[in-house]
């Protein structure tokens, strides 16, 4: 009896903060349950590049990019991005960088580790945002008035 007392009075609260917890990328679903995924969003295609937020962000892609093919048989982004097919597609071509390898060498192809494109360049959507943020822009930093030197 005083074990299964001890039981609930540790399990209870256990299954009761579960079933309270919210994730607000969740929603308020409870963990056993599953989500209502939301609808697919129609993301940005207006080919207007967007500044960066701060000199080494990979540019965000201001176009559509449904259904390219990006495995190991081929690389749709490749086929504007790379060096010898900017001419033809007006693209800009993948920056230096994606040539170097990790120790800084310089190679004749895409490095490898550039090759999935949208590990770091991804489509923009106008959705509210899941999370809060509150960067600010370097920029907006510097041009801020500097602290008055406190007086003696
Ligand atoms: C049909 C040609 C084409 C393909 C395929 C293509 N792009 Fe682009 N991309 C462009 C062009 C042209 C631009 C310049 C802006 C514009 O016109 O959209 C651009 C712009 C970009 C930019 C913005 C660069 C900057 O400096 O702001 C990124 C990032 C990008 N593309 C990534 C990708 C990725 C990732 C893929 C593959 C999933 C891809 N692109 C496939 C033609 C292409
Ligand atoms: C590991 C992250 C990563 C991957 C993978 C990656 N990039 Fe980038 N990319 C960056 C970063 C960071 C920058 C900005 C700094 C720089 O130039 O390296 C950039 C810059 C660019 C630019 C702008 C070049 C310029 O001079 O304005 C283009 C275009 C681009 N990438 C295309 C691609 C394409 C196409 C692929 C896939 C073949 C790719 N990137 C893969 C991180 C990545």
């Amino acid at each position: 009896m005083r074990k299964l007392l001890m039981c609930l009075l540790f399990l209870l609260p256990a299954w009761l903060c579960a079933a309270d917890f919210v994730d607000s990328m969740r929603g308020p679903v409870p963990l056993d349950q599953t989500t209502q995924p939301p609808a697919m969003a129609n993301t940005d295609n207006s080919d207007v590049r967007r500044a960066r937020n701060y000199a080494m962000q990979p540019p965000v892609v201001p176009h559509k990019v449904d259904g390219y093919q990006l495995d190991k048989n081929a690389n749709k982004c490749m086929m504007c991005h790379a060096r010898t097919r900017t001419q033809e597609s007006q693209a800009p071509m993948i920056s230096v960088t994606h040539f170097q390898d990790r120790d800084g060498n310089f190679l004749a192809e895409l490095s490898p580790r550039r090759y999935f494109c949208m590990q770091c360049h991804v489509p923009q959507a106008d959705l509210k945002p899941l999370v809060g943020n509150d960067f600010v822009d370097v920029d907006a930093m510097l041009n801020k008035p500097a602290a008055q030197p406190k007086k003696k």
